[in-house]
């Protein structure tokens, strides 16, 4: 069937712009919509120039009129600078500033928890993709490790520096791949760690919020333990998250834990956005064509329906995702091919969009006031 210009705007109002938080249509980024049976062109506007935008937002129109339309669908994207949409971006921000600031984080614009009712999930690896594939779009990004007992974003990162302290005693979070990070492997030893009491795990987790120079982030994704313990907890009540991501296996166990986490981000009234299903499937290196569900099928699909919340994305399970995890190159970076890149940024994207839709239906989130009984 011959595709219209209308399918094609509506297909392009999917795509958001990174920073601007809204639809490229919105923006009256899109010029000279062409359509031809199967063919597509049409103009990509920017108010400046920027390569990396530029890349990021045409591949993301491609795949939009693939998804959405056709996926046979020739498409031409031509992409050009007008100054006047830089005006217009300027006005509008100008008019929302009066927004209500935050007082903990206050330069940050999202700040998402990556939770999970049990460990070893590849919550880490979730989180870890996620922010990698959020930098390269041109977002500005930081990742927190939360988990005080096991830290893993320093391996994950092939990153064991101290980070620099400034003269306010505030601490500034290492940087690699574009993102800000903050581990408590990064300040003490692993091992010395494991001993802390409850209390000191919770005060830490506390000044990574309060006292790290993190900056104007449009992300700052929140790598949490596993479960629903003093840390979430802690983390809930200091800063008002704009939404939680839960991570899964397909295995019965796994989702039942899964379900726990949940139940804590409603209890609290954070937002949840979706889940995603880890290890969904295995690909054979050598037969890269194949899927095998040796954990199981559907079984996120099912806790998603449960829940009314989306399925983000299907996480095969592949060498080269624990590779990536084991020498500091997140497979997004690492090969961004592979089935499971594919997955990780489909799951990015999809988190996007559910984002927008939270923030265009409600207002922001709050933090949670925990009020004990006397
Ligand atoms: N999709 C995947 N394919 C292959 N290995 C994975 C995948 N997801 C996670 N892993 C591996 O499983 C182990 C546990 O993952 P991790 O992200 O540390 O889990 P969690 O943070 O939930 O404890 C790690 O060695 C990681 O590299
Ligand atoms: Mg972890």
């Amino acid at each position: 069937m011959a595709i219209n210009k209308e399918q094609v705007k509506s297909a392009l109002s999917q795509v958001l712009h990174p920073q601007e938080k809204k639809d490229i249509i919105s923006l009256n980024m899109v010029q000279d919509i062409l359509v031809q049976e199967k063919y597509v062109s049409f103009t990509l506007e920017f108010p400046e120039k920027n390569d990396k935008l530029e890349m990021a937002l045409t591949t993301a129109c491609e795949n939009a009129i693939h998804k959405f339309i056709d996926k046979d669908a020739v498409v031409d994207i031509q992409t050009g600078v007008n100054i006047s949409l830089k005006r217009g971006a300027e006005e509008q921000q100008q008019a929302e500033q009066p927004q209500q600031q935050q007082e903990v984080l206050p330069g940050v614009k999202n700040i998402i928890a990556v939770a999970s009712g049990k460990g070893g999930v590849g919550k880490s690896t979730v989180a870890v993709n996620l922010a990698a594939t959020l930098a390269e779009k041109g977002f500005k990004v930081g990742l927190m490790d939360t988990d005080i007992y096991g830290p893993s974003i320093p391996t994950m990162f092939n990153l064991f520096d101290r980070p620099n302290i400034t003269t306010q005693k505030k601490l500034i979070p290492l940087e690699k791949y574009g993102i800000k990070l903050v581990s408590m492997g990064f300040l003490v030893d692993v091992n010395q760690a494991m001993v802390w009491r409850g209390p000191m795990a919770t005060s830490a987790i506390k000044q990574f919020m309060t006292d790290v120079e993190w900056g104007e982030l449009d992300y700052l994704i929140m790598d949490l333990p596993p479960g629903t313990g003093d840390i979430q907890l802690t983390i809930v009540q200091t800063v008002p998250l704009t939404g939680s991501v839960i991570v899964s296996t397909p295995q019965t166990v796994a989702l039942d834990d899964a379900r726990k986490g949940v139940a804590m981000f409603q209890k609290v009234k954070v937002p949840v956005l979706g889940v995603i299903e880890n290890m969904a499937y295995f690909v054979p290196p050598d037969m890269p064509d194949k899927k095998y569900h040796i954990f199981g099928k559907g079984g996120a699909t099912l806790l998603a329906q449960e829940l009314n919340v989306p399925v983000l994305g299907e996480i095969p399970l592949e060498q080269t995702v624990r590779e990536g995890g084991d020498n500091g190159k997140p497979i997004v970076l690492a090969d961004k091919d592979s089935a499971a890149a594919t997955a990780f940024m489909e799951a990015a994207g999809n988190m996007e969009q559910q984002l927008a839709l939270r923030k265009a239906k409600e207002g922001p989130t709050e933090k949670v006031e925990i009020k004990f009984r006397p």
